[in-house]
Order: C-alpha cells, then sequence, then structure tokens
C-alpha cells in the first residue's frame, strides 16, 4: 500500500489536533484525583504485572485521538500479519517469527525438534563452564535475562559472556576458566560478524593448545550452518535459527539456551510462557486497554507531539541494569529509520534516544536534570513489589521511585529561581510484583509489541537494520590498515588521525 500525502497529512494533522487537547490539558496532577481515570490508565496482564499510566498527559478525549491514530494506521491488520507469519519485514522480504518461538501451547515442529535439540545440548556440555560468544542481539537479551533471574533462580552453570573484542574482557575470561572443564558457545545469526569471530578465533586456539576437540568444547548458534560449520564440525553442537528472527528479536529462539544454560530448560519455558501471554493480549485485546498499545501511543505523544526525543528507563532493582542498553537496540535499531517500508521519506520522527539507568543510583546523577533542565524526556519507572529478601531496603526502593516520580509531577515553587521545580513532568510506573522468568518474558514482550505498534504507525520497517552495514565495511578496510600501522589508501578524513594514532602507539 503506498502511503499517500493525505495519508501522512491525516497523521500530523491528527498529531496537532492532539497537540491542542494536550495544551489545554491543564496539570497532569489536577487529573491525578480522578478516580475513574485512574481505573482507566493503571492496568494491568494480572495481578503480577500492572503498568500505571495516570502520570502521562493524558485524558478520554486524548486518548480517543490516539486511538484513532492507531486505526488509521491499519494497526489491526498489521498485527494480525505479524502474528500468522506474513511478510512484514519488506526490505529483506521475510516474516518476523518470534511469537511462534514462545506459542509453547502450540509450538511447531520445527520449534519441538529445536527445543529437543537444546535440552540435548544442555546434557552434552553437563555441568561444565559456559563461554558465550556474541553480540547485540546475541547478548543482550541472554545477558540481561540471566542477570536478571539471578537472585531468584538457582544458577546449574557459570557463563561468562564475552560480547566486545576487548582483550582484557576475553583474557580474565580465559584465566578464569580451565580448558577441560569448559565449552564455548558462538552466537551469531550471520556467522559473520567479526567481533564474535574475532573471539571465537582466540577461543579455539585455547581449546587447541590445551588439545581439547572442538566436538568437546565448540557450539554454535546461527541461521548460516555453512559458516558454522568450519569452526563448529558436528552438526549435532549446531543450533539453528530462522533467518526470520531479528537479532534483537532472537531470544525466544535458539539464543535462549543461555537461559537453560545458567538456570535450566523450564526457566526458559517460563519466560517464553510470560511473553505467549502478551502475544495474546496484544492480539485480542482492544487498543483502548492494550497495554503495548498504549505504551506505544503515550511514546508519540511524547517524541511526535510533545517533541520529547529521549526516553529514560529507569529500573528501581539492580537486576535490571542491563534493561535500557538492551531496549536501545530493541527500539533504537528497530526504529531509528528515516524512510517508511516503502523508501518514502519520513516527515515525522521516529525513535527517541533510549538511555537509563537504575534507581536509587540516577538520583545521585541525571535526575537533576530530569527535575529542573529544559529538557524534558518520557520516563519509564519499574519497581518490583518483593525485589528482594530484606523489606526494609525494598521499602526504601520503592518509596524513593514513587517520591521521583511524585517530584516530577508536582514540582516546587520557591522564592529561589534556582530551586524551583517546574513539574508537569511525565512518567510511566510499571510495577513486577516479583523479578520471574514469568514477569520477565511479559516485560520483554511488551516492549517488542510496543516496538512493533510504534512502527506501524510511523511507517518504517522495524525488522531490519540496514545502516550498521556502512561501518562494518568500512572496518573491513580499515582494519588491515591498522594491523599494518599504514596510511596507504587511507582517506584524508581519516589520515591525520591514523598518523596520530600510530604515533601513540609506538
Ligand atoms: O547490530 C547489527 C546486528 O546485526 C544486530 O542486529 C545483531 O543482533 C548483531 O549485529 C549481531 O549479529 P549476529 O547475531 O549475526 O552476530
Amino acid at each position: 500500500m503506498t502511503i499517500t500525502s493525505s495519508a501522512k497529512d491525516s497523521l500530523s494533522s491528527k498529531l496537532e489536533e492532539i497537540r491542542s487537547c494536550v495544551d489545554n490539558l491543564g496539570k497532569i496532577e489536577e487529573l491525578l484525583s480522578d478516580k475513574m481515570r485512574a481505573a482507566q490508565f493503571i492496568l494491568g496482564y494480572d495481578n503480577s504485572f500492572k503498568l500505571d499510566l495516570t502520570r502521562q498527559p493524558i485524558d478520554a478525549q486524548i486518548l480517543s485521538k490516539l486511538l484513532d491514530v492507531a486505526k488509521s494506521a491499519n494497526l489491526q491488520d498489521k498485527i494480525n500479519s505479524l502474528m500468522t507469519g506474513k511478510i512484514v519485514n519488506l526490505s529483506e522480504n521475510r516474516a518476523a517469527e518470534h511469537c511462534q518461538m514462545r506459542a509453547i501451547n502450540n509450538l511447531s515442529p520445527s520449534v519441538k525438534q529445536l527445543h529437543q535439540k537444546m535440552q540435548d545440548i544442555l546434557q552434552a556440555i553437563g555441568d561444565k563452564d559456559v563461554i558465550w560468544l556474541g553480540i547485540g542481539g546475541s547478548d543482550l537479551g541472554p545477558r540481561l535475562v540471566c542477570q536478571a533471574l539471578a537472585n531468584n533462580y538457582q544458577a546449574t552453570r557459570k557463563i561468562h559472556f564475552v560480547a566486545n573484542s576487548d582483550g582484557n574482557s576475553l583474557h580474565k575470561v580465559l584465566t578464569t576458566c580451565v580448558p577441560e572443564n569448559t565449552v564455548c558457545v558462538i552466537c551469531s545469526k550471520s556467522f559473520k560478524t567479526i567481533e564474535t569471530l574475532s573471539l571465537a578465533q582466540k577461543v579455539q586456539t585455547w581449546f587447541e593448545v590445551a588439545k581439547i576437540a572442538p566436538a568437546d568444547s565448540l557450539y554454535a548458534i546461527t541461521a548460516n550452518a555453512q559458516l558454522a560449520k568450519k569452526i563448529v564440525p558436528q552438526e549435532d553442537n549446531i543450533l539453528l535459527m530462522s533467518q526470520s528472527i531479528g537479532g534483537r528479536y532472537s531470544l525466544w529462539s535458539a539464543v535462549g539456551l543461555a537461559i537453560a544454560l545458567q538456570f535450566d530448560f523450564t526457566v526458559f519455558l517460563e519466560l517464553l510462557a510470560g511473553a505467549q501471554a502478551v502475544d495474546n493480549h496484544f492480539a485480542t485485546v482492544e487498543f483502548k486497554q492494550n497495554i503495548p498499545v498504549l505504551l506505544a501511543l503515550v511514546s508519540i505523544l511524547h517524541i511526535n507531539v510533545l517533541q520529547h526525543q529521549t526516553h529514560a528507563i529507569i529500573p528501581y532493582t539492580d537486576s535490571l541494569a542491563l534493561l535500557p542498553e538492551f531496549l536501545q537496540q530493541l527500539e533504537m535499531e528497530s526504529n531509528g529509520k528515516a524512510v517508511n517500508e516503502h523508501g518514502e521519506i519520513l516527515k515525522i520522527n521516529t525513535a527517541p534516544i533510549i538511555w537509563g539507568g537504575v534507581g536509587c543510583n540516577v538520583q545521585h546523577a541525571f535526575m537533576q536534570l530530569l527535575h529542573q533542565s529544559k529538557l524534558e524526556a518520557n520516563i519509564d519507572f519499574l519497581i518490583v513489589a518483593h525485589n528482594s529478601t530484606d523489606s526494609q531496603l525494598d521499602d526504601l526502593l520503592i518509596s524513593s521511585c514513587i517520591a521521583q516520580a511524585k517530584a516530577l509531577i508536582s514540582g516546587k515553587d520557591d522564592a529561589s529561581a534556582a530551586k524551583v521545580c517546574p513539574g508537569n513532568r511525565a512518567n510511566s510506573l510499571f510495577i513486577l510484583r516479583k523479578l520471574t522468568a514469568y514477569t520477565l518474558g511479559q516485560l520483554l514482550a511488551t516492549f517488542e509489541h510496543k516496538t512493533f505498534v510504534q512502527a506501524a504507525i510511523w511507517g518504517n520497517n522495524p525488522f531490519d537494520q540496514w545502516g550498521v552495514e556502512l561501518g562494518k565495511e568500512l572496518n573491513t578496510q580499515l582494519l588491515a590498515m591498522v594491523r599494518k600501522q599504514d596510511l596507504e589508501g587511507a582517506s584524508q578524513s581519516i589520515k591525520d588521525t591514523l598518523e596520530v594514532l600510530y604515533n601513540m602507539r609506538q
């Protein structure tokens, strides 16, 4: 379907209408005593996962206009296409099959086969340490989940994640692990990622020196079996993923082996179950009570109406310290685009800058800016009702987060201008009863579908990432140059830089 200019105009005119509604809304704080509104904007999947949108600049009228934006984007058709495996990634002519990977009540034969092979590999690895090599979606999801669940689930193995081609990080792992009691999982959908393959070469040598055969030490997770076999010759040691699973959406596929390795396969299945519950909600619940849809519409209110170009993610639990980084890839690699899926230039902004940090730490870092600077951001706070075994410290985390949410909304007048906090600074609050594999699966699937809804409304393709290719191509030439400390062929734009660099490396 070609986006006609009238369709684009109708979106921008709808957004302008919403702008004037927001201008006439008054202070958010004055809306907070409205019990009907609270009932409408505090939602949940169940009693373990709630989302409080009451501190967002939204009322029934603005919601109705936002829902109209969603409907005008044919959102339900697009959701149905996603859920039924249609081509939703036009530039690569692919479906996006991450939801199929977690349909645990109705798994396809190929996914059942994958799950069996994952369990066979768990058996083969036994209780050895695991070096996990991967970057981007081959690292962030697995690492986040393993960290997030570490306090609530018994670890059955030690996993050492190495993503960056930083010799210190790899050295630390190789001096910690013992080759005889270690395996290495090379996780790379393309099996062409230079960072991961460079690390893999080093680990291969480490095993060779210890005379450990590849069959007993090397495993691969990839969509490119042909390339993987050059390093991992045993078919049994290779887990395949479909080309229709995007890296940042791959946690639910063979990449989830990391969770099964760190904990056990049932924890991986629990993660899938939480995500599947959100899939069912997303596909069936009417938009005005559909959590991913509402999150996306609130974000579009910030980005395209209020012109807030950044979005802060602030979990009040150390367990979710990696969530901002995970969401940076999910949202910015999915929606950091300037053309729609037909190649037409977009007239509106898309993905915001995703950033954030752990509360309470951020109160002693960047909250000052969010309270007093002219730069405003959309903010997602997250708290866990039962975060640890220390209820007094849990109380402090919770009270601190709520205090920040309230301070941002109420602000503070003062005779001294330096002490004034303008207030009326919107924020959302996720409340998880406990950080389990199920609620974590719900949370991550929620953000995936929010990202999908944003793209559906903006018109971009959330499943490709052509913007990262240029850097990869340039790196190939540059790596050879840097290795030889060579300036031959270096373009003027970097020649002086390389010269300075080479001198410093003498
Ligand atoms: O950042 C580009 C990207 O392709 C991501 O989409 C992907 O998650 C990452 O690099 C790693 O890719 P691979 O799993 O193919 O090594």
